[in-house]
């Protein structure tokens, strides 16, 4: 090859480099679905296929009426453009992989979807495509603590933020929090800051949100530079609290000694399951990354005919499989195990190292909302047991 074309391809390649990149993150937001929940820029999705665009339209509706909107989960997600403002890289690539709760008073966590190495690395390059480099601050400092915990009192952060299970002195009932609207409800638990956030792009975000991105919910707060240090370094050597006990995983499954019918496991699936659950074409548009296939959930036909495979092939989900239990039921479960560190509730963090179980197991349902309760569970057993009977 002559040095002319090497040169000419090398320049081909860099000027070719940046929109592919733009394309391959394009792709690969769209084969997992992201803006199914979170607003993407570039990635329209029709109001038809928006979980929180179609959820926020009935919360809207219901505004105002005595009634109680059908929907409590998935209304909104969070910003995706303040999230790669501010969070670090690394961060990024291991929670795509592995996410775990960050705010305590969303019980929807991200779904754990079957996001690659390679893919998290695209997506998290192309979230902080628009980080601009940010002042450089004094390293934090233990010296700080107190001194930032009297500053962190004083201005209320502890409204909307919780700090593991430091007792902040603030209790908001929860009546109280849907007037506080959307800020209260995403608004992340602290003590994650220090793994998530590099100390200057910290700084920078306690001392002015707008500055890291306009379209930042948390409100400004007008800190001085040397305020804001202290509330950094507060955050940074803070003691988060005892940790709480974790939830027991270990469910009691035997069969209840009374008839067990579809209506009654019909109801459970009604609550949280069908919202994804009531496809039959075996090519899901919801499928979020994982193999496409369907299941439907919303009828006795649907439950015992089992999962279509994009092949045509069928499997069931009420027959036992090699681990000794029916899918249906070794998914519940590992809902309950993933939700140790998936949905924690205020002031209930487990604090335990976040390692993560079993990463091969199948993903938990509901996928990314609490857990079904262990009664509801037993009863989905018995019903198997009892030979799925209407
Ligand atoms: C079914 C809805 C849903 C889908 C699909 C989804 N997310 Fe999320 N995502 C959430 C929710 C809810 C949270 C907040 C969880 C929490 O903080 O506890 C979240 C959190 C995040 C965060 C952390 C933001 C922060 O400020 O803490 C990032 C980054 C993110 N999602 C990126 C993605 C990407 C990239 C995809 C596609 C691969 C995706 N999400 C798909 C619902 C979803
Ligand atoms: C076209 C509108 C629409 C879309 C799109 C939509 N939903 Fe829903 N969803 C609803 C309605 C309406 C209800 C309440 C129905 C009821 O009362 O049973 C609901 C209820 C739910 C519930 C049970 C209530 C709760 O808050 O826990 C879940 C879970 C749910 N949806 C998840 C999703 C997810 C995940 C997606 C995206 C993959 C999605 N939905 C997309 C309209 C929609
Ligand atoms: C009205 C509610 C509210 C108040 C009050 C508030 N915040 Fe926030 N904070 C948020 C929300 C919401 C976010 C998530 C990012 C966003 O704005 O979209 C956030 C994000 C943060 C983050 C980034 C955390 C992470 O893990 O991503 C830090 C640090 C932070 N706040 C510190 C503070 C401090 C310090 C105070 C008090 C000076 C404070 N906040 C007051 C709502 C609030
Ligand atoms: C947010 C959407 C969502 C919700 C809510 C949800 N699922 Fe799923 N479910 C999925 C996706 C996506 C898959 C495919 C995952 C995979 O292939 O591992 C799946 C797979 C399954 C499977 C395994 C099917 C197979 O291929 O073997 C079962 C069983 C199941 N879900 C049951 C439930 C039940 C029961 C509920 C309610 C308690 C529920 N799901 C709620 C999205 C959801």
């Amino acid at each position: 090859m002559s040095a002319r074309l090497a040169i000419g391809l090398a320049l081909a390649v860099l000027a070719c480099a940046a929109p592919a990149a733009a394309q391959d993150a394009t792709a690969t937001l769209r084969r997992y679905g992201c803006a199914s929940c979170h607003a993407v820029e570039g990635v329209r999705v029709s109001r038809g296929q928006s979980c929180t665009g179609c959820h926020q339209a009935i919360v809207e509706r219901a505004r105002g009426r005595a009634s109680a909107p059908a929907v409590r989960h998935f209304v909104f997600a969070p910003d995706l453009e303040a999230a790669g403002r501010r969070l670090r890289e690394d961060y990024l690539v291991s929670f795509l992989q592995d996410p775990h709760d960050a705010r305590p008073r969303l019980e929807e966590t991200m779904p754990r979807l079957p996001v690659t190495e390679a893919d998290a690395r695209v997506l998290a390059r192309w979230l902080r495509r628009d980080t601009r480099p940010l002042p450089a601050g004094p390293a934090p400092s233990r010296a700080n603590l107190e001194a930032g915990r009297a500053v962190f009192a004083r201005v209320g952060c502890a409204v909307c933020h919780e700090l593991g299970n430091a007792d902040l002195g603030v209790r908001i009932p929860p009546e109280a929090l849907m007037g506080l609207g959307r800020a209260a409800y995403e608004a992340p638990n602290l003590r994650h800051v220090r793994d998530r956030l590099d100390p200057d792009a910290a700084l920078a975000w306690i001392e002015s949100p707008r500055s890291v991105t306009p379209r930042a919910l948390m409100p400004e707060t007008n800190l001085s530079r040397a305020d804001a240090i202290l509330v950094r370094d507060f955050l940074w050597f803070a003691d988060p609290g005892a940790p709480a006990a974790p939830a027991s995983s270990s469910l009691d499954l035997r069969p209840l000694s009374r008839p067990v019918r579809f209506a009654e496991v019909r109801r459970i699936f009604d609550r949280s399951c069908i919202h994804c659950h009531a496809h039959t074409d075996g090519q899901s548009a919801s499928a979020l990354g994982f193999e496409p296939s369907s299941l439907d959930l919303s009828s006795l036909e649907g439950v015992r005919a089992g999962v279509l495979a994009a092949d045509g092939t069928r499997r069931s989900i009420l027959e036992p499989d090699a681990s000794g239990l029916a899918p249906l039921v070794a998914r519940l479960l590992r809902r309950h195990e993933e939700a140790a560190r998936d949905v924690i509730p205020s002031r209930a963090d487990t604090l335990a190292p976040i390692a993560r179980a079993r990463p091969d197991a199948p993903v938990g349902m509901p996928l990314g909302l609490p857990p079904v309760p262990a009664d509801d569970v037993r009863r989905i057993a018995t019903w198997i047991s009892q030979g799925a009977l209407p």
